[in-house]
C-alpha cells in the first residue's frame, strides 16, 4: 500500500496572529496599574512587550505563506485608530476566570479589523470566528489549579479599577504580524512584519 503524505503537512508551521500595537505610554500605564492590581499569586501578568489588541488569530500556517500574509497586512493598513480602555473584565464572565482583559472602546479598531480580516479571508489565511470581534487587551492569565490541571486556580484578589488617566483615548499607529512561540514559561511573540497606520 502506498501512503501519500500531503505536501502541506510536511512544511514547517508558524502560529500567527495580527495585532494592533499599543503606544508605549499606554503599555507603561497598564504595567504600572498591574503592579498593584495583578498581585494575586494565581495570576500570570502578560509581559509589557506582549500587551496588544489581537485583530486576527490565524493559527498554524505554513511558513511559506508568511510573505504573502505580510503583504496582506501591509495592504490592510487603514487609519490609525483611537482606543479607550474600559474597566477590567474576566473571561469567561462567570465562574472561575481564565483571563483578565481590558476591553477597548474603538470604532476605528473595529474598522481596521474588518478591513484586514477581509483581506486575510480573501487570501484564504483566516477563518473569522462566529462570535463578534471583541477588541481587548489581555493583561493576565490565570495559572492552573495544579500541575497538569486544565482548571484555573481561584483568584482571591481580582484586579480592581483603572486610574483615571488610563482610560483617556490614545492613538495607535502600528499593526504587526506576530509569530507566537509557545514555551513552558509562556508565549513569546516575535514581530514578522509591521504596518505604520496613517493619520
Ligand atoms: P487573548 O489575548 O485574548 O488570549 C496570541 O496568542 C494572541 O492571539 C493572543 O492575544 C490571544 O488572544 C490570541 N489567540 C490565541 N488563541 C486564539 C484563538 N484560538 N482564537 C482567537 N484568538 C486567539
Amino acid at each position: 500500500m502506498t501512503v501519500v503524505v500531503k505536501e502541506e503537512s510536511k512544511s514547517p508551521r508558524a502560529r500567527l496572529f495580527v495585532a494592533l500595537d499599543l503606544p508605549d505610554e499606554l503599555r507603561e500605564g497598564i504595567v504600572e496599574w498591574g503592579r498593584e492590581a495583578l498581585v494575586d499569586p494565581a495570576l500570570r501578568p502578560v509581559a509589557p512587550e506582549s500587551l496588544h489588541v489581537t485583530l486576527a488569530f490565524l493559527g498554524n500556517r505554513s511558513e511559506e505563506e508568511i510573505e504573502e500574509i505580510a503583504a496582506v497586512v501591509r495592504e490592510g493598513a487603514g487609519p490609525a485608530p483611537w482606543v479607550e480602555l474600559l474597566e477590567v473584565e474576566q473571561r469567561p464572565p462567570r465562574g472561575r476566570a481564565r483571563l483578565y482583559a481590558l476591553p477597548v472602546l474603538s470604532p476605528g479598531t473595529e474598522a481596521l479589523q474588518a478591513g484586514v480580516g477581509q483581506g486575510l479571508v480573501e487570501g484564504g489565511f483566516f477563518k473569522p470566528e462566529k462570535r463578534p470581534f471583541w477588541p481587548h487587551v489581555t493583561v493576565a492569565r490565570v495559572r492552573p489549579e495544579g500541575r497538569g490541571s486544565k482548571r484555573p486556580a481561584v483568584v482571591s484578589e481580582p484586579p480592581g479599577k483603572l486610574p483615571e488617566g488610563l482610560s483617556e483615548a490614545r492613538i495607535c499607529r502600528r499593526m504587526t504580524l506576530y509569530r507566537s512561540e509557545l514555551k513552558p514559561t509562556g508565549a513569546r511573540y516575535v514581530p514578522l512584519a509591521q504596518a505604520e497606520l496613517p493619520g
